[in-house]
């Protein structure tokens, strides 16, 4: 009769998971700092994709730690994730709008790991792999200052100007760059005017040309 797996061997696949998944958030993180608007957002997806690489090279730490070699299993569950933040991109939404869109893709993949390294940390721990937990630990760290950076940038504008875009008649109007008044939330997305008209003609002039062909 075959030997029954143990916690160990479901923690080994659990940390190929966690590579593979890693692996594609850093081919995904740079589409999305492209399509990002607010500056604040685009260096936060920037700082995140430097992160998530010393991310990858610290699983390859834990699977050494472990006296197993490097390896990854495709993350159905991140692929997924990561096909409705296409999907969310693909849309023709206002630039504050795909702001707002794109950190909740982003907070759902940050959610994802939090979930994924919350695991893992609790296993390394239980079975005392102290080295391990430690690392896994740090990656876990920075997935949640990543989400929390995430919700500061959504609930510090973003989600505000998204919002009164969507209802002016509840707020200033046609949009006189200059005079931002009846903003609800004190401080966010203040400043960013001139970079956001630059964006905003660029991306007029992609739909325009987009839009006799497009795929959907
Ligand atoms: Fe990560
Ligand atoms: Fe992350």
């Amino acid at each position: 009769m075959a030997e029954m797996g143990t916690l160990h061997d479901a923690f080994l696949d659990e940390l190929r998971d966690a590579y593979d998944a890693e692996k594609q958030v850093t081919k995904a993180l740079p589409k999305m700092a492209k399509a990002a608007t607010s500056p604040g957002l685009r260096t936060a997806f920037q700082a995140h994709l430097e992160e998530t690489r010393g991310q990858v090279a610290r699983l390859e730490e834990v699977f050494a730690a472990l006296g197993e070699k490097v390896r990854g299993k495709h993350c159905d569950g991140m692929a997924g994730i990561i096909e409705e933040g296409k999907s969310a991109m693909e849309e023709d939404f206002d630039d504050s709008t795909m702001d707002a869109a794109l950190i909740a893709s982003a907070q759902r993949v940050e959610h994802y790991e939090m979930a994924a390294y919350g695991t893992l940390v609790a296993w390394a721990r239980a079975m005392g792999h102290t080295e391990a937990a430690d690392l896994l630990e740090e990656t876990l760290d920075e997935e949640k200052a990543t989400d929390a950076k995430l919700t500061q940038l959504a609930e510090g504008g973003i989600n505000q100007e998204a919002a009164d875009a969507a209802h002016p008649e509840d707020g200033d109007g046609d949009g006189d760059e200059e005079a931002p008044m009846a903003r609800k939330t004190g401080g966010g997305g203040g400043g960013r005017g001139g970079a956001k008209d630059q964006k905003s003609a660029k991306k007029t002039a992609k739909k325009k040309s987009g839009s006799s062909g497009r795929r959907r």
